[in-house]
């Protein structure tokens, strides 16, 4: 399976601690220790029972913890069953948002849309947003679509089309596998009624 290509993301963490003056002069200060400790979730993100913090995963270098190994194998099962996992995951991601705002930025139909706009936190958003919309670990706690774009005067469907289109050829530049990329687009149409404040289509 075609993966989108991922720069080895290796993140290498600084820690860079205090010197300790080597003439001691002040007995008092304390050594300097620097104690990473991840706060793991106390619920069970599959029961929504109390977690069990010895019943866990990492994914993504995250640590999830779980009410018993029922809920720990459905969320291994969700994770790799999902869209967002076989599209290459946080990094593969990141990746594509920025190519794709790349796109958008340059384009005459839509760019004007953002010249106020704080790209950085778009980014972000936009990207918490489909890694949830596309089964990623962490759902997505932002505003209702409709309410986020409820307020952009003259949205239609001309710049939606634009914004699937930029969507669209950015996953095929990336070299996407073509079932992939057209279960994202579903997903982005999918979501066409709620940002151009549209009643929603009759199921
Ligand atoms: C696939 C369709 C789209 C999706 C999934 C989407 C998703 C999002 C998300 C997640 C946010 C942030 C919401 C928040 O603040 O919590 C956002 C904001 C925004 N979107 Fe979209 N969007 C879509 C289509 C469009 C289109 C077609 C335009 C205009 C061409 C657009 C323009 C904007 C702008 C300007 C904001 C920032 C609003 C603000 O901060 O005031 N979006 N969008």
């Amino acid at each position: 399976m075609k993966k989108i290509h991922l720069l080895s993301a290796t993140l290498t963490l600084v820690l860079s601690l205090p010197m300790i003056p080597a003439t001691a002069a002040e007995p008092s200060a304390k050594p300097a220790a620097v104690t990473a400790v991840e706060e793991i979730n106390k619920v069970c993100p599959v029961s929504g029972l109390p977690a069990d913090p010895k019943i866990t995963v990492v994914y993504e270098e995250k640590t999830y913890a779980f009410a018993d190994a029922a809920s720990r194998t459905k969320f291994n099962e969700a994770r790799s069953n999902s869209l967002y996992h076989k599209l290459g995951g946080k990094a593969a991601m990141t990746a594509a948002i920025n190519l794709f705002y790349q796109k958008v930025l340059v384009d005459e139909r839509i760019k004007h849309f953002f010249e106020d706009i704080n790209m950085n936190k778009q980014r972000r958003k936009q990207q918490e947003f489909l890694s949830a919309a596309f089964g990623g670990p962490t759902p997505w706690t932002g505003k209702d679509l409709r309410e986020a774009h409820a307020d952009i005067p003259g949205l239609t469907e001309v710049h939606f089309n634009a914004v699937a289109e930029n969507l669209q050829k950015t996953l095929e530049e990336l070299k996407i596998q073509k079932d992939l990329i057209d279960q994202v687009m579903t997903i982005a149409a999918s979501t066409k009624s709620a940002v151009l404040n549209h009643p929603p289509a009759a199921k």
